[in-house]
C-alpha cells in the first residue's frame, strides 16, 4: 500500500506525522520536484526529500520535467544522496503545466517520450518508474505510450485511469485499465478513487493481477484506511485520539516554519478539506473550520469536530462526489 502524493499537503511534516500517528503505507511518494535546471541542483528544491534518513517511510523522490538532463541530473543527485529510486510524473492534468508538455501533456508525444528515455536510460544508475493517466485528451493515447514504455527497463508504472482533461472529474474508466494492464510489459500499480473499504475490495476482485495499491484522497480523508485494508480497526476513542494528536504535530510544525496566522491556518485548513470526510456530517464539519480565522480558532472548532460521529463505509465513498475542488498548492 502507498501514499499518493499531493503537492502542497504531504510534504516531509505531513507524511512522517502519518507514519507515527497512523501507519500502514509501506512507502510514500513525494510530491513533484519541478525546475530543478541543468546546473547544480538548489538544495531548497531538495528540503523535502533530504536527507534520506529523515523519513520514517521509505519514500519515493519523484521529478516533473521534459528536459532529459534535467531527469539525469535529479536522478544522479539523488543517487549520490543515498535514493537508488525516483518517480517521473507523467500523469499532472494542469493546463499550465500540461501545456508545456509536462506531467500529462506529454502523453500524446509518444516520440518525445521514447527521445526522453533513450537519453535517461543511457545515464542513469538508478531505477525509474512512472506515474501516469490514460491520456491527455483521448483515453487511447496511451497505447502508444505503452509501446514506448514497454521498450524501457521502467520498474513499475502507477496509473490512475482518467484523462488530463477530466482532473478528477467522472468516473474513472477501469476499462482503460484493464486494457493497460494487459499491454503493459512492467508492473503496474493502481491508483484511483479509493475512498473506502469497500471499493478497495471490488477493485481487488476485479484486478486479481494487482498487489500494490496507490491510495491518494481516500487516505488523506481517512488517514485509517491503509490500516484498515491491512485488517486493523481502531476503536473511535483510538481514532479521536490518533487525529488530535496528527493535528497538533502539523499544527506545531507548522508554527516553527510559517509565521503568519491566516497562512498557518491555511495550510492545516488544506488538510482538514479532505480529513472532515471522515466524519459523518464532514461538509458541514468544513465549513466550520473553513471560517476559522485563527489557529486558537482553528483548534476550538478541531475540538468540536472530534466529537462528531465517524462516517460509514458509504458517506466516505460519496465525500467528493460533485466536488470537483481540491485543494492543495499546485497540481
Ligand atoms: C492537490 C493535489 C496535488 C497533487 N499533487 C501531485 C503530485 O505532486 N504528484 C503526482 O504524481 N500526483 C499528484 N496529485 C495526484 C494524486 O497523487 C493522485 O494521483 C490523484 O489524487 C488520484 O488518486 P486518488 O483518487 O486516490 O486521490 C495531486 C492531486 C491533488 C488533488
Amino acid at each position: 500500500m502507498w501514499l499518493a502524493p499531493f503537492k502542497g499537503i504531504t510534504e516531509k511534516p505531513y507524511r512522517n506525522a502519518f507514519s507515527r500517528h497512523f501507519g500502514g503505507f509501506d512507502a510514500m511518494y513525494a510530491p513533484f520536484v519541478s525546475g530543478v535546471g541543468n546546473g547544480r541542483i538548489h538544495p531548497s528544491k531538495l528540503s523535502d526529500i533530504l536527507p534520506k534518513k529523515d523519513n520514517l517511510t521509505p519514500t519515493l523522490p519523484q521529478l516533473i520535467s521534459t528536459d532529459a538532463r534535467e531527469i539525469i541530473l535529479f536522478a544522479n543527485t539523488l543517487q549520490q544522496q543515498g535514493y537508488d529510486h525516483i518517480n517521473w510524473n507523467l500523469g499532472c492534468p494542469f493546463s499550465r503545466i500540461a501545456n508545456k508538455k509536462r506531467g500529462c501533456g506529454l502523453l500524446p508525444y509518444p516520440d518525445m517520450l521514447d527521445k526522453i528515455l533513450e537519453e535517461v536510460f543511457r545515464e542513469i544508475k538508478v531505477k525509474l518508474s512512472v506515474k501516469t493517466r490514460l491520456g491527455y485528451a483521448h483515453p487511447d493515447e496511451i497505447h502508444k505510450v505503452t509501446e514506448v514504455l514497454n521498450r524501457f527497463p521502467i520498474d513499475h508504472v502507477i496509473l490512475h485511469p482518467r484523462i488530463g482533461t477530466q482532473v478528477y472529474r467522472g468516473e474513472v474508466n477501469l476499462k482503460g485499465f484493464a486494457g493497460s494492464l494487459k499491454a503493459c510489459r512492467h508492473f503496474m500499480v493502481y491508483n484511483g478513487d479509493i475512498y473506502n473499504l469497500s471499493r478497495y475490495r471490488d477493485l481487488k476482485e476485479r484486478f486479481p493481477e494487482i498487489t500494490t495499491w496507490m491510495l491518494g484522497r481516500g487516505a488523506l480523508m481517512s488517514p485509517f484506511l491503509p490500516l484498515q485494508i491491512k485488517g486493523i480497526t481502531l476503536s473511535d476513542t483510538e481514532k479521536r485520539k490518533r487525529l488530535w494528536a496528527f493535528h497538533q504535530e502539523l499544527l506545531e510544525e507548522g508554527r516553527g516554519r510559517i509565521s503568519h496566522p491566516g497562512k498557518l491556518s491555511g495550510s492545516m485548513k488544506a488538510i482538514w478539506y479532505y480529513m472532515s470526510g471522515v466524519f459523518a456530517n464532514g461538509k458541514e464539519v468544513f465549513s466550520r473550520i473553513k471560517t476559522t480565522k485563527t489557529p486558537e480558532a482553528l483548534n476550538h472548532a478541531i475540538e468540536e469536530t472530534l466529537q462528531q460521529p465517524f462516517a460509514s463505509d458509504k458517506e466516505m465513498g460519496n465525500y467528493f462526489k460533485k466536488d470537483i475542488r481540491h485543494v492543495g498548492r499546485e497540481s
